[in-house]
């Protein structure tokens, strides 16, 4: 069995090693523009289009991480980036939903407990004790009820928060109040003080986090968006933290990544940045995940976390 890898970032070495390891079987190769030798299966993560397009023989691609947007996207600018037919997987959870659950209750508690306000208050050596917010005005409401949208729910349930998902069908998981579909959105929206995202990056979902969606919102609302920058309409964020419709947002991923040194986002006085880490990939979870699957593969079953290329996640 033959297995390529490319990771535009990674050390390739301990992936290398840890997939050997696992499958001793297994000749597995860090892929270069020249490698046209045969493969089965594929280890990417943003694979350029000369890598996977002639693998008409691959049984399986595996991405690196959860979102699989990266790939989606060059197949629709480049089509034939993925072999027809292919399978496309993804990492489901693989360590990250938790990551995530610890990202999304810092950043709720934080503006809950009004940290960000006490943090402004030193710098400026006010000793100045603000009235507490109350649950009851603190709903949140997560886009994305999946696999990491459904973890940062449960999480939030268990601090005794009024929790909302939204997703395409409809969810029924104890103490969140399920909303779904587009004619379920604005309904959703409606009075959340904290909106977290959590949605793959699709057609459909793309900008989603426009001005409209934001005047649904409590007035002085939270933004946390943790899914992709191409999710946030950045001007539109920008206008509704000066009209303050929105108080405060946190981003993890932005529409161009490392976001540049120019952009107003870097010096917002009410906008938290962190350089896309809110759930790491975890190299040996996700190894024994994909080597999992291989096996799943080659024993004729079906893996777990197969992408629906029509839906895009
Ligand atoms: P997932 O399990 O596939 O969940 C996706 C959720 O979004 C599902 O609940 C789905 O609804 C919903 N959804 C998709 N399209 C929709 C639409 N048009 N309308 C309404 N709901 C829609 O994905 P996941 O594993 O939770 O990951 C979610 C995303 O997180 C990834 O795609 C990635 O972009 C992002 N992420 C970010 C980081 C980071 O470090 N910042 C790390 C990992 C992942 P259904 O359940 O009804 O299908
Ligand atoms: C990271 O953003 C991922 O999709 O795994």
């Amino acid at each position: 069995m033959n297995i390529i890898f490319y990771h535009p970032t990674f050390d390739a070495k301990p992936w290398i090693d840890g997939i050997t390891k696992r499958l001793p079987q297994a000749n597995v190769r860090v892929w270069n523009a020249a490698d046209d030798e045969p493969a089965d299966y594929a280890l990417v993560w943003r694979p350029p289009h000369a890598m996977l397009a002639p693998r008409t023989q691959l049984k399986g691609i595996f991405a690196l991480g959860a979102g699989v947007d990266a790939i989606l996207t060059q197949e629709a600018r480049q089509p034939g980036t993925l072999p027809a037919g292919v399978l496309l997987i993804r990492l489901e959870d693989t360590g990250m939903a938790l990551q995530m659950q610890e990202y999304a209750l810092a950043s709720v508690l934080r503006y809950f407990r009004r940290m960000d306000e006490y943090q402004l208050f030193q710098q400026q050596k006010q000793w100045r004790p603000l009235a507490p917010h109350s649950r009851s005005d603190f709903t949140v409401g997560i886009l994305g009820a999946g696999v990491l949208g459904s973890s940062v729910a449960q999480t939030l349930t268990g601090m005794k928060f009024t929790v909302r998902s939204w997703s395409r069908s409809a969810k029924s998981q104890e103490g969140v109040q399920s909303f779904f579909g587009d004619d379920q959105l604005e309904a959703f929206a409606t009075g959340c003080k904290v909106l977290i995202n959590l949605l793959p990056n699709t057609p459909r979902t793309a900008g989603i986090l426009d001005h409209q969606l934001f005047t649904y919102l409590h007035h002085n609302a939270y933004l946390i968006n943790l899914g992709r920058g191409g999710h946030l309409v950045e001007g539109d964020l920008l206008r509704a933290l000066d009209s303050g419709q929105i108080a405060a947002a946190t981003l993890d991923v932005f529409v161009e990544e490392p976001l540049p040194a120019m952009h107003p986002f870097w010096t917002h006085p009410r906008v938290s940045i962190t350089p896309h880490v809110a759930a790491d990939t975890l190299p040996e979870e996700a190894m024994d995940s994909i080597v999992n699957n291989i096996l799943a593969i080659e024993a004729g079953r079906e893996p777990a976390g197969r992408v629906d290329l029509a839906r895009g996640y």
